[in-house]
């Protein structure tokens, strides 16, 4: 495995990724060739027909037919190696092996949802199992997000009201970043998760224990997993501080002025309304940014972040 990247590309870790390297090395090796060749002719030909005295001409050069037919072919030579080359690459980089599992990706202001063929799901943290190729079904809530995993040499954008596909194969464990590569609002730069690749084993013990999630837990334990596993984390804080939304320290029983002019004594009723309707009533001072939860919770879970979120204090 190449551990080590280089100094433009980072560790690899695709079937695909090697093909993308040895295209991207070609590119970089034929540019520094032609920088080298075109600057250096450059600064000798500036020396070598300066202008040496107050009388002396410009020669009369018309052309040169050998030196025009050498400077055409060649580039053209090169444009076509590297247009058929990055075509093969992209053809393979589109075309899922029928044997690839299914992962339905979805991207929000500001994270990664993702649901497993058999109802697991996961927020963030991407699980995969490894030598095995995985299709990633694509889509977004809201914006335009891009999913790329550096590593994999693999990038696509995520679109509202449309299916993308990426897939890919990593033959090593591991964990990878996941990025969106589009800018898509304030919380852009927190939008990063994992490719968590784990052996084929490990990955079905997990795909189990999270088809059936927070069972053995109470629900304030489940809430504060929750928590952080459905990203509420990105943008309220449980410590005091404000962030892109209100902190949740002291939520319950705090009094709260909103945006439409009203204000309320926080209750359970209003922390179940805003997980579900997040733009019933916005906090005043705040962006009505909260995407609706709607539809990525279960019931038992929204009881579960109700429970752990009026339990805490400070
Ligand atoms: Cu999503 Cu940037």
């Amino acid at each position: 495995m190449d551990t080590t990247g280089t100094l433009f590309l980072p560790p690899a870790n695709s079937t695909i990724a090697p093909e993308v390297d040895a295209l991207f090395q070609f590119v970089m090796i034929i540019s520094i060739i032609f920088f080298i060749i075109v600057l250096f002719s450059a600064l000798y030909f500036v020396i070598r027909y300066r202008r040496r005295g107050e009388r002396e001409f410009t020669p009369d050069i018309s052309e040169n037919r050998n030196l025009e037919i050498i400077w055409t072919v060649i580039p053209t030579i090169l444009v076509f190696i590297v247009f058929f080359w990055g075509f093969k690459t992209y053809l393979k980089m589109h075309v899922v092996p029928s044997e690839a599992i299914k992962i339905k990706a979805t991207g929000q202001k500001w994270f990664w949802q993702f649901d497993y063929p058999d109802g697991a799901s996961s927020t963030n943290d991407l699980i995969v199992p490894v030598g095995t190729p995985v299709e990633v079904l694509l889509s977004s809530q809201d914006v335009i997000h891009s999913f790329y995993v550096p590593n994999f040499r693999i990038k696509m954008d995520v679109l509202p009201n449309r299916y993308t596909m990426a897939w890919f194969e990593a033959p090593h464990a591991g964990e990878y970043n996941l990025f969106c590569a589009e800018f898509c609002g304030t919380g852009h730069s927190k939008m990063i998760g994992k490719v968590k690749v784990l052996p084929e084993r490990e990955y079905n013990e997990w795909l189990d224990a999270n088809s059936s999630a927070g069972e053995g837990m109470s629900l304030e334990e489940y809430g504060a997993k929750l928590y952080k596993a459905k990203a509420c984390v990105t943008c309220h804080s449980i410590d005091g501080s404000p962030n892109t939304g209100p902190t949740f320290a002291n939520l319950l029983g705090r009094t709260e002025h909103f945006s439409n002019g009203s204000s309320l004594t926080i209750d359970e009723n209003y922390i179940r309304e805003s997980i579900l309707s997040p733009q019933a009533k916005v906090v005043e001072g705040f962006q009505p940014v909260m995407p609706t939860y709607q539809g990525i919770l279960k019931d038992r879970d929204v009881d579960a972040l109700v429970a752990y979120l009026s339990s805490l204090k400070k």
